[in-house]
């Protein structure tokens, strides 16, 4: 697809994957819009890339979503990244308290991403050179079981990717995934340090650099990294024409 004269909704784009994202598409001259919960990390973004524009919104707030999809339309988006997310380590033992005491990865990773997204279709469908590219992970094919639910939620993005990919096809707005591996960013927000893991993964300008060459060659899965290696273990070879045979048009 065309990565040029763009508008583009990247949703965390003020850090990590998000921000090299947005620095990417700045550098084709598109307009890039970001938005995230903390207001000094989108500052600093725009600080240091002054053409950003940004709002603060929470994609796990239906209100905040709703005000966040009314400025993108405004402003004419036209391919919408859902890159928001967090991941949290959580000890299954521990019952309801391990999964209450931090933020919710089912509402931002998952419920977010959907609902946002639903707000966005009917206008992206009436767009020209229009594209969701969703963010998912490696862990969504092989879940690291220190981070259960976080691979759970991206399991899921990955499979309503796919659903999402075949009905929208027919309209013409183009559907990515892009799986990056274990990547260089503070979405753990220290985990890795706490328990002594030395790779801290690639860094996220290698994401953003593959994520460009898959959707100007419009690969639908773009994998960054070892992350091929994880989506391959897990694909059965019979999947796609299982897929097609169980999703055939009439
Ligand atoms: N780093 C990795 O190893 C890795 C691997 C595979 C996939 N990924 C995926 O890549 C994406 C980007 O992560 P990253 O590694 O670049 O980490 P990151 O720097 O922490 O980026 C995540 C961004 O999402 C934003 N965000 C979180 N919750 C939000 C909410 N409720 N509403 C709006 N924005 C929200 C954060 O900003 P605020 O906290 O200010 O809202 C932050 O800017 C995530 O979907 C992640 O799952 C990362």
């Amino acid at each position: 697809m065309d990565l040029s004269h763009n508008t583009i909704l990247i949703t965390g784009g003020a850090t990590g994957i998000g921000l090299e994202l947005a620095r990417e598409f700045l550098a084709r001259e598109n307009k890039v819009l970001v938005c995230g919960r903390r207001e000094e990390k989108l500052r600093e973004a725009k600080r240091r890339n002054p053409e950003l524009l940004y709002r603060v919104a929470d994609i796990s707030e239906a209100e905040s979503r709703k005000k966040l999809a009314e400025w993108a339309v405004a402003e004419g988006v036209n391919i919408l990244v859902n890159n928001a997310g967090m991941q949290r380590e959580i000890d299954l033992t521990k019952g309801i308290e391990a999964l209450e005491a931090g933020d919710n990865e089912c509402r931002i990773n998952f419920e977010g991403t959907i609902y946002f997204t639903a707000e966005l279709i009917p206008h992206l469908m009436k767009q020209k050179n229009a594209a969701i590219m969703n963010v998912s992970s490696g862990l969504g094919f092989v879940p690291m079981t220190i981070t259960p639910i976080y691979s759970a939620t991206k399991a899921g993005i990955h499979s309503y990717t796919l659903s999402l990919r075949h009905q929208l096809e027919p309209t013409g707005v183009k559907v990515f995934e892009l799986i990056p591996p274990t990547v260089d960013t503070e979405l753990d927000r220290g985990a890795r340090a706490r328990r002594g893991q030395k790779d801290r993964g690639i860094p996220a300008t290698d994401v953003a650099k593959a994520a460009m060459e898959g959707m100007v060659f419009d690969t639908p899965e773009i994998t960054a990294g070892m992350a091929a290696n994880l989506v391959n273990a897990a694909r059965q070879p019979a999947f796609d024409a299982i897929f097609s045979r169980m999703n055939a048009r009439h």
